[in-house]
Formats: structure tokens, sequence, C-alpha cells
């Protein structure tokens, strides 16, 4: 399989690189500047090298630097920002910073004649983000790019196959940087484009088939993308040799426990097995309420029961889980420490020892989880499937679980998300949901007083969970979805809309 290296020193946008190149059916990995030598670089076999960005200037002492040898090694090159910075700066040019020459947001780019800029008007606009710039070109370079600050958006040699550019073509705000990147993978790198998901589940199989021969594999699934996406696909190349333990501790929404039970027993062939625990994991939480303490205890108990059951049906084989590739890599650090271990999701009791762990997602972005999903036949709610915490509807309903609290925000938040699919406003959401803040406060119904319930609603648009926005939903939807809230869930009888952004609020309430 043809791959390109995306050599990460330190820039924010280091998996959204790889992801691109990914969407152009090249496979990409991410390896920190410091964790992979020229040497290496040359036995793996790159067809390409994707220099990032990062939050230095080259002349800092303390600036990630990598060996120039990298320059001769015959294999093709694209620096981005600060990684166009470090090409000219180690092929013998200069670099300068500047404030007045300093770019940030949407600038025109003027392009002249470049295989990068194959198919793209000669003026666009692009994404800066920069205060250095390159102000000397190294010999036997040339510019093929200005904007109106920077002498210098774009430089090649193009005879050697090395190319930069000051821009972020990675980002969707670049008008065309999708087409560059194209024109660097399948016109410089001469890339066939092999990384198809059908290949990778088709190569996958086959390797699990291998790797695991007639012994058994142990999976835990949480009805969650990730695990359930492993699942399919272990239940695939290995049917019946595969056990799914799913517990269900009574804190997922409503009727979803039955809904994952019935995909995996009539969809795939497994062994399925299902442990209903919601009445032990109200006992042990009762009379709590304090947040981290509820976490805590849920945590602890999901383990401990889990691991009760595998024991029950130990006989050696392989454990798997759904780790996927940003679990194991922190981007933006670039050093080699950061790569998360990626054992050390589950912890493993000591008596059980396994033949090894298997994690047949680890080389995969989410949105490609997802479409493995898909083609594997996961439906279509599972596999688009909003985030769901670890402790589910424990952390929705504030203060002291109970099961009549869970029913009562089950219900509420079942309504919440049929008004909003009806209306198809889910596609603009990033997560939405019901929370029981366990407030009563007074109502009127017909001619009596009420004093009920009051149900709030939280929904977020988002990228990336650090920081969200509240959903602006229109006024005709939440009124829906609020009058029927309060006439279908008995016990509630008024509803609110959380309109925090994060920061400084949170996501979920606790
Ligand atoms: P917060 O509330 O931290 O949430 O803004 C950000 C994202 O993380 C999810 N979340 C959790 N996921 N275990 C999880 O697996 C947890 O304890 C947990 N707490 C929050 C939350 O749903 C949101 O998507």
């Amino acid at each position: 399989m043809e791959k390109i290296l995306v050599l990460d020193f330190g820039g924010q946008y280091n998996q959204l690189i790889a992801r691109r190149v990914r969407d152009h059916h090249v496979y990409a990995e991410i390896m920190p500047y410091n964790g992979i030598t020229v040497e290496q670089i040359r036995e793996e076999g790159y067809r390409g090298i994707i220099f990032t960005g990062g939050p230095n200037s080259v002349y800092d002492n303390t600036s990630p630097h990598y060996d120039p040898a990298v320059l001769d090694l015959g294999i093709p090159i694209l620096g981005i920002c600060y990684g166009c910075q470090l090409i000219a700066y180690m092929a013998g040019g200069r670099i300068e910073g500047a404030m007045e020459s300093s770019e940030y947001g949407m600038v025109t780019l003027y392009s002249g004649p470049s295989v990068l800029y194959d198919g793209i008007p000669d003026e666009s606009i692009v994404w800066m983000s920069h205060t250095d710039y390159v102000n000397r070109l190294p010999e036997d370079y040339t510019i093929t790019g200005t904007t109106a600050k920077c002498p210098c958006a774009s430089m090649e040699n193009a005879s050697r196959n090395i190319y930069g550019v000051q821009f972020h073509p990675e980002v969707t705000h670049s008008q065309y940087g999708n087409q560059i990147l194209y024109n660097f993978l399948y016109k410089v790198c001469k890339c066939s484009g092999d990384w198809k998901m059908e290949h990778f589940i088709d190569d996958t199989v086959e390797q699990l088939r291998e790797k695991i021969g007639n012994k058994g594999v142990v999976l835990g699934l949480s009805g969650g993308v990730d695990s359930s996406v492993a699942a399919a696909l272990l239940s695939r190349a290995v049917g019946k040799q595969l056990t799914c333990v799913f517990v269900d501790q009574g804190l997922m929404r409503k009727d979803e426990g039955d809904f994952v039970e019935n995909t995996f027993t009539r969809l795939f062939d497994m062994n399925f097995v299902r442990v209903n625990c919601q009445e032990a994991f109200l006992e042990k939480l009762k009379g709590v309420s304090e947040p981290e303490e509820k976490r805590r205890i849920i945590g602890t108990e999901f383990y401990k029961v889990f691991w009760e059951e595998v024991r029950a049906r130990y006989s050696g084989g392989y454990f798997a889980q759904g780790t996927i590739y940003p679990d194991r890599i922190e981007s933006g650090k670039g050093d080699a420490a950061t790569i998360k271990t990626h054992h050390n999701q589950v912890k493993m009791p000591e008596d059980i020892t396994f033949d090894g762990v298997i994690e047949p997602l680890q080389d995969l972005f989410k949105d490609e989880v997802r479409k493995v999903g898909e083609k594997l036949g996961l439906p279509r709610d599972l596999v688009w499937r909003q985030p769901f915490p670890g402790p589910g509807l424990g952390v929705r309903v504030i203060g002291e679980v109970t099961a009549e609290r869970i029913r009562i925000l089950q219900e509420a938040d079942w309504v919440l998300r049929d008004e909003v699919a009806r209306s198809g406003y889910d596609e603009k959401l990033a997560q939405f949901f019901a929370v029981l803040p366990g407030v009563k406060t007074v109502g009127v119904m017909g001619d009596h007083r009420t004093y009920e319930e009051l149900i709030a609603i939280r929904a977020v648009t988002t990228d990336d969970f650090m920081t969200a926005d509240w959903a602006k939903i229109p006024y005709d939807l939440l009124g829906r979805i609020s009058n029927r809230i309060i006439n279908e869930v008995e016990h509630v009888n008024r509803v609110v809309y959380d309109i925090t952004q994060k920061p400084p609020g949170t996501v979920e309430w606790e």
C-alpha cells in the first residue's frame, strides 16, 4: 500500500492534513519529527512527505528542526507554513519575522505556473496564519505564489520535487486547498489512490483470520460507534469465535439497550452477551449526588461487572477493543513521548491473561470508522450516533440517580430526539440531549396547580468539543419540543433551553 508521511512539527492542523490526504484515497500516517529518522523514512518507502505547520520560528533554538538529509532522499516533499519555512531554512534560504508581514485569515493568493496549481485560477483565496515568512529563497528554488503582504506565499524546486506553501491547503477556507493536495499526491508523488475502505475491510478481515486462527476473541461492546464497528468487523472475520459482552447499566437512552442487542443478534454472527444490571447500579448510586463520585462509582461498577462476565466465559484467546487513530496520537506536541500506549484504555485484571490485544480500527479516523461501519451493514442510527458519555444518563440526572428519574429523563430525551429528527435539524447539531436538573417548579394544568419536574434541553454545535456554541434551534421547533415533552412526559411541567457557550459552560451539566 502506498503511503504518505505527515511529519509533525506541532501545528494544530496535523490530523486534518492526514485526513485530507486519506480523503484522496492515499494512506497517510503522522509521525512526530523526533520519532523517525531519515534512514527509517527511506526504509518505509513513503511516496511523499508533508512537513506540517508548527507554532515556532525556525531561528528559535528550541524550535523543532529536522535532518536536512531528508531533502536528498529523492522523495517528494510538501512543506506547509512552518514546514515551508523549515525547507527554505534547511536549503540555505532566510526567514524573516515582522508584525507588518503577518497574515491571519483569508487572503488572496496570486499564483504562477506550478504543478501544484494545475486546474486552479491565478487568483484564489487561501488561509494564512503566520508572522515569519521566507525572505530569501534558497538556491535553485523559485517563487510560485505571492500575496499582498507575503512575497513568498509558495516556492518550489520542481526538479527535486520539493514544494512549500506558506498557507494552509488542508483547511476548508483555502478555496482550492483540496486540489493542491490532490496535485501533490497524484501529479508529484504519482500515487494511484489505493486507500479504499473496501480494501481495508478485505485486508483486515484476512489479517484477523490469520492472527486469531481458531482461538476466541472477547470484545467489550458499549453500543458506541467504535466498539460497534470493531464488533462488526471481527464478526465478519471470525463469526462465532467472537464474544461481545454488553454491560447495560440501565443508563442508556430509551430503548437503546434493546436496539444494540437486536442489531448484533439479528444482523451479525457472534456470541452476544447482554448483562442487565440497572438495579445493582442504582443500589450503589443510592444517596450519591456529587458528580465525580457518581462517575467513579459508575466506572468502577462497570468494569467489575464486565470482568466478572469475561472471567466466567474465559478460555484464552484475544482481547479486542475499538481504539481508533486519534486515541493513539496526540497532535500538536511533535513529541514522541506523547504518543499514548494504546493498551491503556482498559485495565486488565491480573488473573486474566490474553494472547494479545487486537485493535482492528487503530489506524482509522472517526469518519473512516463510520464508512467501514456503513459498508459492514450497521444501521445508520448506530454509525452516526452522537457522542454519549461513558457514565450515560447518570450525569444527566443531576443529583441522586433513581429509576423513576431515569425514566422521566429517557422519555423527555426520546421526545426531543424524535422531534429534532422529524425536522431534519439533527444534521446541524453535534450533540443534543435532555437534562433533568432535579428542580421542581409551579405550573398550572387545567384548573390545577402543579408542582413538577423541570427539563432542560442542551444542543450544541462544535467541531472538536473543546469549545462549543449553543445551537440556534428555530423557535417553532423549540416550541414543539416543549409542548410535546410537557404533554407526553408525566411529572414534567416546564422546559428550558440552555444558552451557555463552552467555555465557560461544559457540554454536559455534570
Ligand atoms: P464536556 O461536558 O466536558 O463534554 O464539555 C465534552 C464531550 O465529552 C463527553 N463527555 C464524556 N464522555 N465520559 C465520556 O465518555 C465522560 O465522563 C464524559 N463527560 C463528558 C460529552 O458528552 C461531550 O461530547
